[in-house]
Formats: structure tokens, sequence, C-alpha cells
């Protein structure tokens, strides 16, 4: 058999050939401590423009002798595989979307993105995104990252090695050396690009179920919430909306006047995000098939017909985004859309999911024609990223409709590197404790794997909820990035009081909760948007170093300051030092059945603000600062503000304060010890709480003035 075994030793990362031709061709630095190595048969124009990277890697130095992680490049039985060793039995996290455990070790992930309702197909391994990365922690903290540049299917198996495999042509790898696993993240952000900061509206909670129809029903949705005093900011709209699922219409029935039905949202401070698939009815007539036909959009088949498969509408045709001329024209379809005043998009079944396929996508020799940077190939190349080159062009669509606003897109189906296009969700989850429970270390590992803005179905997709799950989870749900109740067709509605009054109350107490919290949560959409951190993190983030930590599943942090430990928690190991537990809308966090209990970092100042209906309410009027003194007896902690939205923010507007607080013998001393930026806000008045073992103290002052807390 032509098989090569090539053996790279780590110092001197010279070749050692000891069969034939498929080996290293080159390796060197691309960055402080970030390498890239090809096989000897690369091929760049089949992987170049890389998807997932920013731009193209360039050479910056060799690679320096004390590298320590192997990369080997081989070959069998038609595919090509990359073994990366590493020193010092790593945990792996990421690889993307993935159920099952938090730690990675031990398993084997399909990289191809897949439909997998409830996550049955393939028992959950292998769902709607594709991420060829793995996040590795040793056990003194220290850490790496390792990316497949390559779109194709792939297969990651994390054993001993870190091992990919895949049918594609030769593909390169980018290995980031990093003290820590923060510090990884940072680097994989540099690479393949961050989130843009979104819209406010967007952190609030989010009401959805497949459908609310007709438009009475979405006004009585937003009534209901408003009237029971059920902080929300956007309702969705689900497929019933269309004339019957063609995409961009609205059903003359159920929706006659779309732009009242959002003008009547915007009143109440609501937003509208509303879906849009990728099929496109095969209907002569219907302006969107016409036009698209127009301009030739559609994926072909591998005679050179338009590829026609069954979706929502029936028989439908669908756009090849990897046409510029496509791409332009389905941006083009947002103008009239968003013009209705819709404020967000929602990409689905961009798999792209088709009923009539056994495989339930397209067949893999369909064609895409390419143009631009892209090149002519099967869907075999492409299927992975139709899903982010999707979004791209929905994005890119909106922002032309709406310069002046963020947009706000979501999608099903992504790749490594498309945060920079849409935020996510977990797909159809199902409304089950497992899924509940499992719902914690998928979103943490999105995160790790470069996607912050995710979160599951609250109270999950498919099945029924009962009233204990639903509340245990919209309880949990407050503190997921994207924070959004769904569920299936015919199913029980997860509207806060479909549960009964004591459910509504839990709801209620837990969506008021995350909107005191807006003040950190936007600071930490701040800093993801500016440095690729995670939103939701491993509890291990607190201390790399700390072993026990590793396998922490079920309380995680939110930022670096807060601890959630969801009540259902059986089993938590939490990090050193005295993480005190706060209560911010009266609730009793240590003891209460349904809140987490939500613990403070020691040495942290959390800001809050007010309880809010929605972000329309939102200011800083009142600001609350929570501290919690290290053993050094100081705090540190900042807050990101600015109009929430628009651009304003990049041309310096916006404002940062950085707090510090500072124990003396009888007394702590809180001031504001930075500020930057040159947005303007009002401010009343500042209300600190100091949390101790021996009670709450509180003080009150103005935010220009040092504030001083009693302790004695
Ligand atoms: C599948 C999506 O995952 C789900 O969230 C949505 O409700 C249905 N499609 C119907 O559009």
């Amino acid at each position: 058999m032509n098989r090569i075994l090539v053996l790279i030793t780590s110092c001197m990362f010279s070749l050692v050939l000891i069969s034939e031709s498929y080996a290293q061709q080159d390796a060197y630095l691309i960055g402080d401590d970030i390498a890239v190595f090809y096989p000897n048969n690369y091929n760049a124009p089949s992987h170049t423009p890389s998807i997932a990277l920013l731009e193209e890697p360039t050479k910056l130095g060799e690679i320096p002798d004390d590298w320590n992680i192997d990369v080997h490049f081989t070959e069998a039985l038609g595919k090509r595989i990359v073994e990366i060793s590493t020193i010092g039995s790593p945990d792996f996290y990421g690889t993307g979307e993935v159920t099952g455990s938090l730690i990675r070790n031990g398993t084997t992930r399909k990289i191809w993105n897949r439909n997998s309702f409830s996550y049955l197909k393939e028992r959950g391994n292998n769902l709607y995104q594709s991420h060829p990365w793995v996040l590795g922690v040793r056990s003194d903290g220290s850490a790496f990252g390792v990316l497949a540049d390559n779109i194709w299917k792939m297969e990651v198996t994390l054993g001993e090695t870190i091992e990919f495999n895949s049918e594609s042509e030769a593909y390169r790898i980018i290995v980031i050396r990093r003290d820590t696993p923060q510090e990884v993240m940072q680097a994989l952000g540099q690479l393949t690009g961050t989130i843009e900061l979104p819209p406010l509206w967007s952190l609030g909670y989010q009401q959805s179920r497949w459908s609310y129809y007709p438009d009475t029903r979405v006004k009585e949705i937003a009534d209901s919430l408003r009237l029971k005093q059920i902080p929300c900011d956007v309702i969705w709209m689900d497929i019933h909306y269309m004339d019957e699922y063609r995409v961009f219409t609205f059903s003359p029935e159920h929706f006659p006047n779309p732009t009242e039905t959002n003008n009547y949202l915007h009143n109440k401070g609501f937003k509208s995000v509303w879906m849009i698939d990728p099929g496109v009815k095969l209907d002569a007539g219907y302006s969107v098939y016409d036009s698209g036909s127009e301009v030739d959009a559609w994926v072909k088949t591998n005679n050179g017909d338009d590829y026609v498969g069954d979706v929502w509408a029936g028989p439908s045709v669908f756009p090849d985004f990897t046409q510029p001329k496509v791409t332009e024209w389905w941006g083009d379809l947002y103008k009239d859309f968003m013009a209705t005043g819709i404020d967000g998009v929602w990409n689905d079944m961009n798999e792209p999911t088709i009923f009539s396929e056994e495989t339930n996508s397209m067949p893999l020799d369909n064609q895409h024609k390419g143009g631009g940077e892209l090149p002519e190939g099967y869907h075999k190349r492409y299927h992975n990223i139709y899903g982010m080159l999707m979004a791209k062009a929905s994005l890119e669509g909106i922002k032309e409709v709406n310069p002046d606003k963020r947009p706000f897109v979501l999608t099903r189906s992504n790749h490594l590197g498309g945060q920079r296009y849409a935020a996510t969700w977990n797909g159809d989850n199902a409304s089950s404790w497992e899924h509940l429970k499992m719902s914690v270390p998928m979103s943490i590992n999105l995160g790790l794997s470069g996607q912050p803005f995710n979160g599951p179905d609250i109270g999950g997709f498919a099945g029924n909820a009962t009233p204990e799950l639903y509340g245990h989870w919209i309880a949990l749900g407050a503190f997921y990035p994207f924070s959004r109740a769904h569920s299936i067709r015919y199913s029980k509605g997860h509207e806060p009081w479909s549960f009964g009054t004591d459910i509504e109350d839990v709801a209620r107490t837990a969506l008021q909760r995350r909107y005191r919290l807006i003040p950190y949560l936007y600071t930490q959409f701040y800093k993801a948007s500016t440095t690729g951190m995670p939103i939701m993190q491993p509890a291990f983030f607190a201390e790399p170093d700390n072993y026990d930590l590793r396998n922490e599943q079920e309380a995680f942090l939110l930022g670096s300051d807060l601890l959630i430990i969801p009540k259902w928690a059986e089993n938590v190991t939490l990090p050193k030092g005295d993480w005190r537990s706060i209560s911010i809308v009266g609730e009793d966090s240590g003891n209460d059945t349904y809140q987490p209990d939500i613990r403070i970092r020691p040495g942290a100042i959390i800001p809050l603000g007010n309880i809010i209906q929605n972000t329309t309410e939102y200011s800083l009027d009142t600001l609350t600062l929570y501290i919690s003194l290290s053993d050094e007896n100081t705090a540190e902690g900042s807050l990101y503000h600015d109009a929430g939205e628009g651009y304003g923010y990049s041309n310096g507007e916006y404002v940062i304060l950085n707090f510090t607080a500072k124990a003396s013998e009888k007394d702590v001393h809180v001031n504001i010890s930075s500020i930057s930026g040159n947005y303007s806000f009002q401010n009343s008045i500042v209300q600190v709480k100091l949390i101790t073992d021996a009670g709450v103290f509180e003080a009150e002052g103005k935010w220009t003035e040092e504030i001083v807390v009693h302790t004695k």
C-alpha cells in the first residue's frame, strides 16, 4: 500500500521520511506562537481563500526550537489524515456544536452539517454546524488550539492524539500555543474573526414558537407579556407568516399587513424577527422564483438542470450562494422585506435540509458555479458552508438596506468563522431533562469554538415540557447568551404563563434577573466582539490549572466574574475562594428552588441596572455595583455602554468605566479609576452593595465621586 509515515522530531522540526511521498512540506509561524503546517501535496486552489480564516496567513518566522506540538500528515484508504500529538495528556474541548460531555476526550465527531431532529441522528454526534477546531488544556493550565483549515466532510477523533481525517485534498493545519485557554480563544478570534457588537435588544429575552399566527395571536402574546410584566424584547415569526411557505412573502390571510404588525410591536417596545429559509418554491409567477431564475440563481444537478428538492413549500429550488450575483440578488430581496419594519432575520433549514432526499440534504454531485473568490465545485465541497454563505448573503443584504442599524441574523447551520455573520441556536433539541442538562456543555463548547452568541430553545423544542422542566429551563435560560423560548408545532407553548401561575412567577423572576444584569452582559458581548472571548465560559476558566474543574459542566461562568449554579446541579465543583451568592431581584439565590445560585468572584465589581420590561427602557440612570473583595481587600470591574444601536460606537460614542474598590480599616472606597470613550449618559445615582460574610453593606453616591461604604 502506498502509505507514508512521517516522523517529525519535536525540537529540530526536521523531517525524517520513513516511507514515500506524503510528508510535511512546510511549516512556519504566522503569528506569535501560531504556526501553520502544510502537507507536501497541498493544493492551494482547493482550499483557498480560507473560509474560516479572516485572511490568508503570511510567514512571520521560523518554528521555534522549543515547539512541542507535532503534526503528522498521512494517507490511508483514500483519506487524508492528520495526527497532532501533544505533550501532557491534555483535556480537549471545542469541536463546535456537540452533544455529550464538556470534555471531548475519547470522542469521534463527524464534521458534516446535518439536520438532526431531537439530536437523534448518529446519537447526536453530528449536528447542524461544522467546527474543525479543538482546544487543548494541559494539567498546568497551559493551552493550545488546533484548526484544520478544511470545509469538506471530516472526522475528528480525540484520543491520545488529535486526529482529523477527510476525503478532501490534503489540508493545512494551524496550531496556536498559549499560556492559558483564554489566550487561545483570543488568538482564535484574531484568526477567524469575532462577532459584531449586536444590537442591545438582541440581549433581551425572546419569545418564539412554531408558529405564532395569525397576526392577532402575535399581538396577543405581546400584550400578555406586557400585561403580566414579564420582561421581553423580541417576538419571533416562524414559517406560518409566509404565503404558503414562499420566502419573502406574507400570508394575505394571516399577515395581511406586516408593517402594521411590526408597528404594533414597536409601539410596545418589542422587536420582531422573521424566518427566511433557503428553499424557494418552484412556482412560475412567484416573484422570488422568477427574479432568481432570471439571474440563474439555482444550484444545479450534475447534468446542469436546476436542482429541485422538497421542503415546506413542496418542490423548491435553492440559491447557489457561491456566486456573487446570487448573493447580491438574495441581498436585494431584503429591501422590501425589511421595509415592513422587520428587525432581525432567522435563517433556518440551511444545512440545507431537503425532505425528498434520503440523505435529508442535496446530492453531493450537485454543482455550485462559484465566482469571485470561490471556484466552481460540487456540493460535496460546499455543503458545510452552505448555511454560512446564506447567513453572510443575508447579513450583507440587510446591512445594505439598513446601513445605520446593527443587523441581527440567527442561523441554524454554520461553519467555523461564521460567528462573523450570525448568532446561532442549538437546533431542534427536546423537552427533556437530558437536553436541559446537556445544553450547558453544548453552549460552552460552541463558545469555545468561536461562537459566543448561542443558546438552545428554552423549554426544549420537540415534545412537551412539564411545568417543572420548563420552570428550571427558563430559570437557567436567563443566563444563555442567546435567550429564547421556542417550541414545536402542536406542542405546549413555551410562553412564561403556559404552565400556571407558580411557574409564571419563576419565569418573571428569572427574566428580571437577566434584565438587571444587562450592563454586565452587554460588557461581556463587547468583550466577545473585540477579543473573541466566550460569554458562557467553563468553570475551569476561573482556574485553568485546577484539574478538578475540568469537567464541571453543570455550573458555568458568565463572563469571568459570575458563577451560575443551576438548581438541578448534583455534583458541582467550584473554583477556589469565597464566591458569594448574590440576590439581585429579592430572590434567595442560594435557596430558591428554581433560580440558579449566582455567585460573584472575590475581587469583582458587577454593574447592574434596574428591572426593566425591555431594552428600550434601558439606561444607566440608576446604576448598582455589586462588590466582593478579594483576599487582598480590593476589587475591580468594568462597564461598557453605548447607544445600544447603530455604529456611533465605532466613532468613539461609547464609554468604558473601570471601577475599583479598596478597603481601609473601617470603610471600602469605591471609585471610577478610568473612563474612555465619549458617549454621554445620564446617571442620577450609583448604589453600592458590598457582599461580605458578615452581610451586605450599602452606600449611595454619584458616579463622579468616590463612594464610601462603612463596614463597621
Ligand atoms: C426547524 C427549526 O429548527 C425550528 O426551530 C423551526 O420551528 C422549524 N424548522 C419550522 O420552521
